[in-house]
């Protein structure tokens, strides 16, 4: 049923946290659960995409008829969207990546001792950027979730990755950001427009960046 005004592109979606990891059995990540991504990937489904979902670790059911790829640290997601970027048409990054990762991931699990350990960490290396910069002909579209700052923060974002919209998340608003079923999100465009959103299930916010997406070319 519905619109398939998704026919015949090639959507890839990134969705979830990164898990970065300490020893074998600790990990640094985020409070990301995967869902504004995985209702983007259900959304263009829907509606004729073909999608190719990357996505970190999550407890979230995989879509049915999208081809999901599971990675766990920025480097592996990382890995992954350079092997499918090159196919897709728009590529939408609604993954929480870890900035940071620690700079020696020990062999053996580190024993308790000193009363203050530290733990050294590097930069990740940063997709979306790298997508600005290999971007082609592709619609990208990136997300920026902030506690401050955040029309600043994400018209920034927007320029130094070569963004077509960047969806920015206020995270201090109740019923947006990270594990609600809803979001608050304002979309900004490259051309300097801003659409304010009312807060709405993620579902809806998809289909409006779908929608929105569609009119960009
Ligand atoms: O700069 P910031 O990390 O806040 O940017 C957020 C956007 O950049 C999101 O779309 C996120 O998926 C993407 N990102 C990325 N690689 C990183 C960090 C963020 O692709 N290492």
């Amino acid at each position: 049923v519905g619109m398939k005004d998704f026919a015949g592109k090639k959507v890839l979606v990134t969705a979830g946290g990164t898990r970065e990891a300490i020893d074998p059995v600790r990990f640094i990540s985020n409070r990301s659960t995967g869902k504004m991504g995985y209702a983007i990937a259900e959304a263009a489904r829907d509606r004729g995409a073909e999608v190719t979902l990357i996505s970190g670790p999550t407890t979230l059911e995989a879509p049915r008829d999208v081809r999901k790829i599971e990675v766990e640290s920025a480097d592996e997601m990382f890995e992954a969207v350079k092997q499918e970027y090159l196919q897709a048409d728009v590529v939408i990054k609604a993954a929480a990546v870890a900035d940071y990762k620690p700079v020696v991931v020990t062999r053996q699990k580190i024993k308790k001792g000193p009363d203050s350990i530290s733990l050294e960490l590097t930069r990740n290396p940063d997709i979306l950027e790298f997508l600005g910069q290999n971007k082609g002909d592709r619609i990208l579209v990136g997300f920026a979730a902030e506690t401050e700052n955040l029309m600043e923060n994400a018209q920034k974002k927007l320029k130094k990755k070569n963004l077509d919209l960047i969806v920015a998340n206020d995270l201090t608003l109740e019923g947006a950001g990270f594990g609600v079923d809803t979001n608050v999100v304002k979309l900004l465009f490259a051309d300097g427009r801003v659409i304010p959103l009312e807060k709405m299930p993620k579902r809806q916010v998809a289909d409006i960046i779908l929608d929105t997406i569609l009119t960009l070319k």
